[in-house]
This record gives structure tokens, C-alpha cells and sequence, in this order.
């Protein structure tokens, strides 16, 4: 390079090939890198219990004081700037519950699909949901660990009270008999993807939580649009017996059916406290500041299946700016804009203890939310859901959507994806994982497949059977192919790239930054080779490198037949080529930005490969195994050599694994 010219940012390792389930259970990764496994499910947060073992019948207690199952986004959060890259606390969701695994030593679960659970291994699948704090930190030989005895250590669980914040808060919509007052919910379920704000809180999501209700009769729109179950619900929560005090009912609260006269006597709106952005403050929870839940949900962010929320580009003196998506086929892309500006003294002091949930009421709870229109010409619109907004069918949102006033913004919130609808938004192929370049602004976000993506010239139809905008309350069955979902039966899924001309517009340039596909595939449109094919792009980091230059982090949760002796799921490295992005542009692929795309890692059998970061200084890179099939191996090994299982049949368990060069050297350059 000539003196004052950098040299452009370039993947330094040799595409790994991928895998199949035969052969070694087991994390690769590129030589010179090591892996290591930490915090597998079930891991102590305190001293109260004791270690877990294969052998282990699992209590309510132990699984509300150990990690829970089924790892999947996460974050870390520093304890001080210094420090950041050796210790800090790590914010983890925690999906949802493989049975088989919870339950093997005593061969259950009990009446799983008929008759009533037992009030203890519900209490214990409860508490086996939501979201792990623990402090993490490694020592001079770089081998990390968790801190049994911190007091950030904490676990939010499908029962740990959370109040609700923004729109939502205190109307009728969300009146149970647990908050007559309509403030306050109970647990966050399914958390999905992860983002963060930059005042040093975590956001999680509720994804399908609709699955743990049930609600016979006196169903309502969103009742229906979201899929709550008319019968027995997924663990059968609702039929464990045992609760003392039906105001306060641990299990009663599943099952919404109208069983009284109003709804401040059942639990009729009890799904409506789900659906959200939870915000969790991860320093919020120590002995020192108490004990309650450092934690809102932030209803002003939508209500839906939600995959997660990722900021914006980050701009004082203007409008902080989250994205977030609907995974479910054919739903949509959302955007929410603040009405305060950024001040950029409300950034995160680490390890502080101060009030940041009042920081993210400031930018969380007043603004606007938008879901998008993408045009076939590349450009695209931010369609704003407020009740006054005018409808494709002419009336104003609120009436359209049979709202009582153009006040009821908890109404729009309660129903987002209807008022999607209304506005004219482009169902997606299954919105996951968002991702921002803060240089740019350019946002990315995952389409991991749709087997409900029709050919062209097919009518979309709704789940009811109807076929227009009319169709209140129905998800689309299926719809056909559009500009940024251009494959009918997307097995193999895409990625999404879009470009704002300012913080908080609401117009945007989009384009396809590349297409999953295996080599043979004819529509292989991205020109994938056996070094870099995948399927269902799911987790997505943009891993910023500084001087504008930056990584983007694809990880896969892959179903797909074609890609053959591919299958186990993987994590890909790519470099995006700063181009232009504009009408006309559309999927324009560059096939030297292909070139830039590699696997990194591959994970073992059977496993998804989800939730991504790397320390500030580049050496650690933290991924998620959720559901592996026989992984890691028993923690009788030592647990560094437990990325590879060797060790016969074991009961599996999700688990975090830190890659990092054996040289100390930073990831992946
Ligand atoms: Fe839980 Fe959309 O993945
Ligand atoms: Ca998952
Ligand atoms: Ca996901
Ligand atoms: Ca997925």
C-alpha cells in the first residue's frame, strides 16, 4: 500500500469444508483457531446448588439458580471499558426446552400430550425459559469461565414479573386478573434473537410464545393472526394443578379462555402481555440494587412473533432508531424511531449502578413504529402504524382496524401485524437476525426461508380463506413471489441489505446481498461453491473492524435437503464490498463479494448454530450450540476438550463455545 493508504480489510483463514451428521460430533473450526465449550445448560449461578450431572433429576430450584436450556442470542456487557475484553457480563436467552434432555434420567415428561402435568416439572420447564445473566471472564492462559459468586448472576424466567411499558401500559387490552390495572406481566417466553441499546442494556424477544397458551372460546383477532392454540397447549402448562390462589395462578394464567365475567376475572388477555421487546438492564439486578427484575417490555416496538431488535446507525441529535422482524412466513419488517434525540451523555457508563431502564423510557416509549414496503425497483417505504395513518382501503387505520378511537395507540400495537396489513407491507420470507453496519447505516436482516412463497401471478390467500386486505385477524397462507423474495418455495432463504438517506427516514434503497443455495441448485443465484453454500441464514452480527470497515457474521439454522452432504449448521464470514445500493440495483450481486464469503465454523449434529459476538479487542469470537443431538461430551472430560464428543450417547445440552486463535491473534483477519 502507498504511505497513508490502508489496506483493505481481508479474511485471513482457508474456508472450512462443511459437514454431515456422520463422522465426528463435534465443533471445526479453522486450524490455528481453538474452541472451547462454556456455561452448557444447567451450569450453577450461585453457590445454592449443586453441580449438574448426567444423572440428574432437575428441581424448580436448581433450574431457576443454573443456566437455562437451549442457548440462543446473546451479548456482553463490560464491567469497565479496561477491562472489557477479559470479564463482563453476559446476557443469554434461553429458547426453549428440549423434554428429552430436561427429563432423561427419569424418563419423562409426565403426560405430555394428555392428562395433567405435575405442578413440579412444570415449575421446572418454567423456569428452564427466558434469559441467563452470568459474569464470564478468562485467565492468563485465555481459558474462560463463569463467576459462581458474582451478584450480577440472575435469571429471568417465564415467571419472573415484568412490567409492561409504552402504549400498552394500563389499558383494558392487557387487564388480567393478575394486574387488574393492566401494568404487569408475568415471565418473557422464547427469546430468540438478541440486540442491545447503547445505553448498555440488552433486548430480548418473545418469538413463539403464542404456543404455551391455549384459548377454547371469546377468541380475538390477534388471538388468531398469532396463532394461539385452541387446544392443548405445547408443555400443557395449563393443566398442572396445585396453585393455591387463582389471582395469582402459576398455571391457570395459560389457559386465556374466558372462564368469568370480565377480564379483570381470567386471564382472557394474559397473551396480550406477550409479544414484545423486553428491555433488561444486566447491572440492574446485583444485591446491592434489589432483587426485582431490572426489566420493561417495551410495547412501542410491536407486538408479534418478534425475532429481535437491533439499532441503527447512532447519530447525536438525532432519533435513535430500532429494526425488528416477524418470523412467520409472510410477515414483515419493522422499524421504530424515536422522538427523543440521541444525547450522547446517556451512553453506557459500564459497571455503573444507575436507573437505564429510565434512559430507555426516554428513547423506547415515545416515537413512532413503521413496518416496510419494499417497491420491485429497489426502493422502499416506511409506512408509519398510527391510528391516523391512512389505510390501503382509504380509512383511517384505527378504523380499519375497528379500533373505538384515533387515540387507541395500544390498539395498533395489539394488532401490529393487521395494521401491517392495512398499510400495504411486503410479507418477507421469514424475517430472523438484523444487522448494522454503524458506518454506513446499512442495515442487514436475515429471510431464512419460505415453503409459502407462491409462483408469480398466484393470488395471496389468507390462513381464513379469504383473499383480501379485509381479512382481519389471518396470517397470508401463501403469497407470491415479489421483488425481495423472488424464489417460490425458498428453501434455501436470503439475505437482505437496505440503505436510509438519513437517521429516522422513511424512504430506503434496497438490494439481495446474497442468496443461499447449494452449488447445483439452478437457482444458485449467488453462485455459491461446496466452500461457502448454505441454507437458512438466521443469526447475523456486523462485526465493525473500525475505519468503516467491518465483518458480517452469518450463522445457519438449516433444514435444507439439497445442500446434502452439508447439512450440519455453520457459522460464514464475509466482508461486504462498499457498493451502491439504489433503485435498479436489485439483486445485483457482485460475485467478488462471494469470493469475500467463507465458513468459519461448523457445528455438531444435529445442532443449530445461533447468537454471535467477539470481545472489543477482536480475539474472542462467543457462538451458540442449541439443541445438538448427542454434544458435548460428558462433563466427567475436561470441559476444554468437550467441543469434541467422543464419549458414546450423552444427554445433550446447549452450550456457549468461544473460538479464539491459538496465537492470541484477532479473529478471522
Ligand atoms: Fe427462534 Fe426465528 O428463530
Ligand atoms: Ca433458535
Ligand atoms: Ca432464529
Ligand atoms: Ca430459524
Amino acid at each position: 500500500n502507498a504511505p497513508g493508504e490502508k489496506s483493505p480489510l481481508s479474511l485471513a483463514f482457508d474456508s472450512i469444508m462443511g459437514r454431515t451428521g456422520d463422522g465426528a460430533d463435534r465443533i471445526f473450526v479453522p486450524e490455528g483457531y481453538s474452541a472451547q465449550v462454556l456455561i452448557p445448560w444447567g451450569t450453577p449461578l450461585n453457590n445454592s446448588v449443586g453441580q449438574w450431572n448426567a444423572d440428574l433429576a432437575v428441581t424448580p430450584e436448581f433450574q431457576a439458580n443454573s443456566v437455562g436450556m437451549h442457548h440462543d442470542g446473546m451479548y456482553h456487557f463490560p464491567l469497565s471499558e479496561e477491562s472489557a475484553s477479559r470479564e463482563f457480563l453476559m446476557a443469554l436467552n434461553n429458547e426453549y426446552i428440549d423434554q428429552s434432555a430436561l427429563w432423561a434420567p427419569q424418563d419423562g415428561p409426565t403426560n405430555p400430550s394428555s392428562g395433567n402435568r405435575p405442578a413440579n416439572e412444570v415449575r421446572t420447564e418454567i423456569n428452564a425459559h427466558g434469559v441467563t445473566i452470568v459474569k464470564l471472564s478468562k485467565n492468563s492462559e485465555n481459558v474462560w469461565s463463569s463467576d459462581t459468586a458474582s451478584p450480577y448472576n440472575f435469571r429471568y424466567t417465564s415467571a419472573t414479573p415484568i412490567e409492561l411499558s409504552g402504549p400498552v401500559r394500563g389499558s383494558d387490552y392487557v387487564i388480567t386478573a393478575y394486574s387488574p390495572n393492566g401494568t404487569l406481566s408475568r415471565g418473557t417466553n422464547n427469546n430468540c434473537g438478541s440486540g442491545y441499546t447503547p445505553w448498555g442494556t440488552y433486548l430480548t424477544c418473545e418469538e413463539n410464545w403464542p404456543n404455551v397458551f391455549t384459548k377454547a372460546s371469546g377468541r380475538t383477532i390477534d388471538d388468531d393472526r398469532l396463532g394461539i392454540p385452541d387446544g392443548r397447549s405445547r408443555y400443557a402448562w395449563e393443566t398442572a394443578a396445585g396453585a393455591v390462589d387463582e389471582v395469582n395462578s402459576e398455571f391457570a394464567r395459560f389457559n386465556a379462555t374466558p372462564s368469568a365475567a370480565s377480564a379483570s376475572g381470567d386471564y382472557r388477555n394474559e397473551p396480550r402481555t406477550f409479544g414484545y421487546i423486553v428491555e433488561i438492564d444486566p447491572y440492574g439486578n446485583t444485591s446491592s440494587v434489589g432483587t426485582e427484575a431490572a426489566a420493561l417490555k417495551r410495547s412501542y416496538l410491536g407486538r408479534f412473533r418478534h425475532e429481535g431488535a437491533w439499532p441503527g446507525k447512532l447519530v447525536a441529535g438525532q432519533p435513535v432508531v430500532f429494526y425488528s422482524g416477524h418470523d412467520s412466513r409472510n410477515e414483515y419488517i419493522y422499524k421504530f424511531v424515536s422522538d427523543a434525540n440521541w444525547d450522547p451523555s446517556d451512553a453506557n457508563r459500564p459497571g455503573e449502578n444507575y436507573d437505564r431502564l429510565a434512559i430507555g423510557s426516554k428513547y423506547m416509549d415515545e416515537g413512532t413504529l413503521y413496518v416496510a414496503r419494499f417497491d420491485a425497483d429497489g426502493s422502499g417505504e416506511w409506512l408509519p402504524l398510527t391510528p391516523t395513518a391512512t389505510a390501503r382501503n382509504g380509512q383511517p387505520l384505527w378504523q380499519a382496524l375497528g379500533l373505538a378511537n384515533a387515540q387507541d395507540v395500544a390498539g395498533v400495537i395489539i394488532n401490529t401485524c393487521d395494521a401491517a396489513d392495512l398499510m400495504g407491507s411486503t410479507p418477507m420470507d421469514r424475517p430472523e437476525w438484523g444487522a448494522v453496519d454503524p458506518a454506513s447505516g446499512d442495515v442487514y436482516m436475515t429471510l431464512t426461508n419460505n415453503s409459502d412463497r407462491t409462483a408469480e401471478g398466484t393470488a395471496a390467500t389468507y390462513a381464513n380463506g379469504a383473499g383480501s386486505v379485509e381479512a382481519l385477524g389471518a396470517a397470508f397462507d401463501t403469497a407470491p413471489v415479489n421483488g425481495p423474495n423472488p424464489r417460490p418455495d425458498n428453501g434455501a432463504g436470503q439475505v437482505i441489505r437496505w440503505r436510509e438517506p438519513s437517521v429516522g427516514a422513511t424512504t430506503f434503497n434496497w438490494e439481495i446481498f446474497v442468496f443461499g443455495a447449494a452449488e447445483g441448485d439452478a437457482d444458485n443465484i449467488s453462485g455459491l461453491t461446496e466452500l461457502n453454500q448454505f441454507a437458512s441464514p438466521d443469526g447475523l452480527w456486523y462485526d465493525d473492524r473500525g475505519d468503516g470497515e467491518g465483518i458480517l457474521w452469518i450463522e445457519t439454522d438449516n433444514g435444507y435437503d439439497p445442500v446434502g452432504d452439508y447439512t450440519n449448521d455453520q457459522v460464514l464470514a464475509v466482508v461486504p464490498a462498499s457498493v451502491s445500493i439504489g433503485p435498479g440495483d436489485v439483486a445485483v450481486i457482485d460475485p467478488s463479494d462471494q469470493a469475500q464469503l467463507k465458513r468459519f465454523a461448523v457445528g455438531p449434529n444435529g445442532c443449530e448454530v445461533t447468537g454471535i459476538f467477539a470481545t472489543p479487542d477482536k480475539t474472542a469470537l462467543f457462538i451458540n450450540i442449541q439443541h445438538p443431538g448427542n454434544w458435548p461430551a460428558d462433563p466427567g472430560q475436561n470441559v476444554q476438550d468437550a467441543t469434541i464428543n467422543t464419549n458414546g450417547t450423552v444427554r445433550p445440552r446447549a452450550a456457549t463455545v468461544v473460538i479464539q486463535k491459538l496465537d492470541g491473534g484477532k479473529i478471522a483477519v
